[in-house]
């Protein structure tokens, strides 16, 4: 897993119609000392943003509890974060389904202790036309987008309220997308759920900032990850409307949100940076 991404970000960097390249060869490389010691859980840690932003993380020195269905990926990462001297936990876990979260906190609470950060990466995005009808397409993400972010958010709760309570620095990050500021065809439903994820987390803010539990909503654009290879429309997928985006834009690395994620959370637990939307400088 050494890239996070789909395979698309190399292809861009020589195909970016008559203009010069803008995206660099290296991955970011800050290093946010203040992580060292805390307790994270990562959801949608198997691939992507989730998988870079659980990375960073240990390599600054947190514990982080990797969540998502697909175990194999799981022990895969926490292998690679246990041999780079970090410490991670695989935790094969499904956000559509109340007992599996309610498992997987009790594994986390049991294993390493309390969490004081939690990030909720795990997310669907399946484009189609509204005419389409696809109600199982709309059904999933639902479930995992925003009712998935719910399950996660309530169990974990508890562990960030009390940690602020104890003056400790204590983080929820909800990973949206421009998707819910901007309308796109064809995304009708993906937006939605993003746009209930957003106005969700300022909602938290209200509950949770009073006590000291800092909400930071992160809304990334064009991102190569794997989140495009579910499309099971060809016109739309990474050979039709999606990869022409990739094409014309340049997407940004799944590093490149974790790190902004992992600068978000490594701020003095009085600043909040509540709300940041992160794109490809070629994307409008
Ligand atoms: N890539 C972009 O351009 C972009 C732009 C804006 C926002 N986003 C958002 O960024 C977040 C991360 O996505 P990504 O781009 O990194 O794509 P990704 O590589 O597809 O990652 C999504 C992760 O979510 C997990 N997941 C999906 N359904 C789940 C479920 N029911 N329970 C638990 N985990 C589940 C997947 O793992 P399993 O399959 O193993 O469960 C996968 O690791 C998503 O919320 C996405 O909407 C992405």
């Amino acid at each position: 897993m050494g890239t996070a991404g789909s395979g698309r970000l190399g292809d861009v960097k020589e195909t970016t119609a008559g203009r010069p390249p803008l995206i660099p060869s290296q991955e970011p490389t800050m290093s946010y000392s203040s992580l060292s010691g805390r307790v994270a859980v990562v959801t949608g840690a198997a691939s992507g943003m989730g998988a870079a932003t659980a990375k960073l993380l240990a390599a600054n020195g947190a514990a982080v509890a990797l969540l998502s269905r697909r175990e194999d990926r799981l022990k895969e990462l926490a292998a690679e974060i246990g041999a780079a001297g970090g410490r991670a936990l695989a935790v094969p876990a499904d956000v559509t389904d109340q007992r599996s979260v309610d498992g997987a906190a009790e594994r986390v609470a049991a294993e390493l202790g309390r969490v004081d950060l939690l990030v909720a990466a795990a997310g669907v995005m399946l484009p189609n036309p509204v005419d389409d009808g696809r109600i199982d397409e709309w059904t999933r993400m639902i479930d995992t987008n925003v009712t998935g972010v719910l399950r996660v958010v309530r169990a974990f709760t508890g562990d960030l309220v009390a940690t602020a309570a104890g003056g400790r620095t204590a983080d929820l990050v909800a990973v949206s997308s421009i998707a819910s500021h901007v309308s796109f065809p064809n995304y009708a439903v993906y937006s939605a759920t993003k746009a209930a994820l957003t106005h969700l987390a300022t909602s938290l803010r209200s509950e949770f900032g009073p006590r000291d539990v800092r909400v930071s909503t992160v809304e990334p654009g064009l991102t190569d990850t794997e989140l495009g290879a579910h499309i099971d429309n060809p016109s739309l997928g990474l050979d039709g409307q999606l990869g022409a985006m990739f094409d014309a834009i340049g997407p940004l690395s799944a590093e490149e949100i974790a790190d902004v994620i992992g600068f978000t959370v490594s701020r003095p637990r009085h600043v909040n940076l509540r709300h940041l939307v992160v794109l490809p400088t070629r994307q409008a």
